[in-house]
């Protein structure tokens, strides 16, 4: 498969690496808007990401991964190329153990020794990192991280954006809502409010700067984002 990457840093390292495991594979380009016009560099080509167009009209048969490591700069990266979905690779790796059951979306990369069992959904331009779990009967959505090590129980639903920072837990059951962050080593046991962060064990979550606890005037407290707010 002829495959380009979107975006030449730290985490497109990682997914070429992956990518050239399997032979059958070739980095056709890197498109990063740190190139400024499309060149040949050794056995690839380099040039800012609007030409994905060009490539596709020059070899037809190609496939795009955005290896942008930030879940929000991958989302809008997706919005701006505006290519077909299917013109976005899933890339997984040889040693990853992924159930037949599964369904795993375009543009996402499972790293090695991933684990994704039986009835789990992982979405779109998803990042399932070196050794994650991700237990049976997951919903997983679009432009989410599950980092190295993290663990996610059966029945977890993690919704778009979310990170997963590396070696937490999310027990049986939970969701985690859209654009949520869990610290590395926490231990999720409530569900987790929107564009929160939630961190420790068990998980709490974070108080925002500026954020009213108490309506003075009525001296009652204000519903807050979760029971479990952190002190
Ligand atoms: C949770 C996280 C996103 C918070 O980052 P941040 O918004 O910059 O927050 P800060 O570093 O300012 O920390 C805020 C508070 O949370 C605490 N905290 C931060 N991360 C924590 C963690 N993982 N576990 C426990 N407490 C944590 C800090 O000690 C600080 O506490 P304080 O207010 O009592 O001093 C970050 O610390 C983290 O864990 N990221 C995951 C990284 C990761 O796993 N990446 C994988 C890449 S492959």
């Amino acid at each position: 498969m002829k495959i380009v990457l979107i975006g030449q840093g730290g985490h497109s390292k990682v997914i070429k690496d992956i990518i050239l495991s399997a032979e059958e594979n070739e980095i056709a380009a890197y498109l990063d808007d740190k190139f400024s016009e499309l060149k040949t560099v050794e056995q690839s080509i380099t040039g800012p990401t609007e030409a994905a167009a060009d490539l596709i009209s020059y070899w037809g048969d190609v496939k795009f991964i955005i290896a942008i490591g930030s879940n929000s700069v991958r989302k809008k990266m997706k919005e701006r190329l505006n290519l077909p979905d299917e013109y976005y690779a899933t890339v997984i790796h040889r040693t990853a153990c992924i159930s037949y059951s599964a369904i795993i979306g375009r543009g996402t990369v499972i790293m090695p020794n991933a684990v994704v069992n039986a009835d789990s959904q992982i979405g779109n331009h998803a990042i399932i990192n070196s050794c994650a779990v991700v237990e049976h009967d997951n919903c997983i959505g679009n432009y989410t991280h599950i980092s190295p090590n993290a663990t996610l129980a059966g029945n977890v639903t993690v919704e778009e954006g979310v990170h997963i920072g590396s070696g937490a837990t999310v027990i049986p059951g939970k969701t985690i809502r859209q654009w949520a962050v869990i610290g590395a080593g926490a231990t999720v046991i409530n569900d987790v409010p929107q564009y929160r962060t939630a961190v420790g064990v068990p998980a709490k979550v974070l108080r925002k700067e500026g954020e009213v606890l108490v309506n003075i005037s009525t001296k009652k407290n204000l519903p807050l984002a979760a029971s479990y707010e952190r002190k």
